[in-house]
C-alpha cells in the first residue's frame, strides 16, 4: 500500500468527497474528520499523505488542521502531551507541572523535543478537574496532583 495512515477505507470516503464538491480544496476539512474518526488523533504524517494524494500542498492543509483545535495534531512527534491551563488546573499549579514535564522531555510548549519524541500543547479543560492539574499523554490521561518526579518519570518512560 502507497500510504501509511491512507487506508483504502479512507481513500474511498474521501473520494466520496472528491466526487461531491466542485473544488479539492473543499474535500480537505470532512477528509480530516474522517482521519480523526479513524485514529482519534491527527498523525502529521497523515497530514503528508493527504497533501500527496489531493495534490494540494503541505502547508495549505498544515494550516487547516492547526486552525481548527479540534484537528490538533502531533507535530510529528511520537508522543502528545496536552496540559490543561484551565482555572482548576492553574489553581493546582499546573506550571510547576508544566515545567517538571519540560524539564524531563526537552520539549516545550509548541515544540517537539530533539528526539522527535515529544510535543506538549496547553489546552483548555479536558474535564477532568477532579484531578487537577490533569494531562494526556497521547489519549491516556493522567492526574498531577500528587505525583512526585520519580512517578512522573515512570510515567513518562511508558512511552518510547
Ligand atoms: S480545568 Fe483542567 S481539567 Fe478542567
Amino acid at each position: 500500500m502507497k500510504y501509511e495512515y491512507l487506508t483504502n477505507d479512507l481513500i474511498e470516503k474521501i473520494d466520496s468527497y472528491l466526487n461531491k464538491f466542485p473544488y479539492k480544496e473543499q474535500a480537505i476539512i470532512p477528509s480530516l474528520h474522517e482521519i480523526l474518526e479513524k485514529y482519534r488523533d491527527i498523525p502529521y504524517k497523515s497530514l503528508e499523505e493527504l497533501s500527496d494524494y489531493l495534490q494540494i500542498p503541505l502547508s495549505h492543509i498544515e494550516g487547516i488542521a492547526s486552525f481548527y483545535d479540534m484537528f490538533r495534531y502531533k507535530k510529528n512527534a511520537r508522543h502528545h502531551i496536552r496540559i490543561c491551563r484551565n482555572l482548576p488546573c492553574h489553581l493546582a499549579n499546573y506550571q510547576s507541572l508544566l515545567d517538571k514535564i519540560k524539564e524531563l522531555t526537552g520539549a516545550d510548549i509548541g515544540k517537539n523535543s530533539p528526539d522527535g519524541r515529544w510535543y506538549i500543547e496547553l489546552v483548555e479543560c479536558i474535564g477532568s478537574c477532579a484531578i487537577a492539574p490533569a494531562f494526556l499523554i497521547d489519549n491516556d490521561l493522567y492526574d498531577g496532583s500528587s505525583l512526585d518526579e520519580e512517578e512522573l518519570k515512570k510515567i513518562l518512560e511508558k512511552y518510547k
